[in-house]
């Protein structure tokens, strides 16, 4: 494999930013097939050398995962002219190739995964996989059973077919109600249409979950971090 900088590979594997692995170099945390690194720019090959990190091996992965707390008024896209994207929020130091792995509107906060891996993305999105994903919003007025029930029986939203079952659950009543709502497809607009179907408006929308991965709660709006290892099993499996 072609060697790279020892920092990128560091901070590619998700051991920091390139200013804080550059720290951890120079406390000496950091050894290269058992000698103390040299500098940054030093030269490694990830799949044949052997590097520790606070005494700890990093493994060479080929692929990069992170959950992102996207917030209101980012694009989920990989480059615009003139908007800020959810890549934009990862700053220069992110490893290559990431793209969001779906998308959320400008106005829609919550889980986002930032990935490499088209592989995993294209399993995650593909119509036929029906993968949950669930919303915390708040909607205009109050919720009513039969609102609740043509949820639960799908809804014609103006495209061919009507949706597939949803569930909405109240968790508070009154003129703006808080509901969580899961969907088990991922149409263009698809809960604000649902809600305008049922004669309601969304005024808020944060994405908590899709299919196994939740969106981790210390993380504020525009703060990200690398998937854990079960997180990713989670996901692969
Ligand atoms: N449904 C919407 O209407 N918007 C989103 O961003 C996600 C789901």
């Amino acid at each position: 494999m072609k060697t790279i900088r020892l920092d990128k590979f560091l901070a590619d594997m998700g051991k920091g930013s390139r200013s804080q692995v550059k720290q951890a170099l120079k406390q000496g945390m950091v050894t290269v097939n058992g000698a103390a690194a040299q500098s940054p720019e030093q030269k490694i090959d990830p799949q044949t050398d052997q590097i520790l990190y606070d005494k700890k091996p990093v493994t060479y992965q080929r692929f990069a995962y992170y959950m992102l707390n996207k917030p209101a008024g980012v694009i989920s896209a990989t480059e615009d002219r003139k908007e800020r994207t959810v890549l934009d929020l990862l700053g220069s130091d992110k490893p290559s190739g990431l793209f969001p792995a779906g998308r959320l509107d400008k106005d829609t906060e919550g889980l986002l995964l930032l990935t490499n891996d088209g592989a995993l993305a294209h399993r995650l999105l593909h119509p036929k996989k029906h993968v949950d994903k669930t919303y915390y919003a708040k909607l205009e007025g109050s919720i009513t059973a039969e609102m609740i029930e043509a949820f639960a029986n799908g809804l014609s939203i103006g495209d061919e077919a009507p949706t597939l079952p949803a569930r909405l659950t109240v968790l508070t009543n009154g003129p703006v109600s808080t509901v969580e709502i899961t969907i088990h497809e991922g149409r263009y607009h698809q809960i604000k249409r649902m809600a305008e179907a049922v004669g309601t408006k969304v005024l808020y929308l944060k994405r908590l979950s899709m299919g196994p991965l939740r969106l981790d709660p210390t993380l504020g709006p525009g703060q990200y971090r690398a998937l854990t290892e079960e997180e990713k099993a989670q996901l692969l499996c």
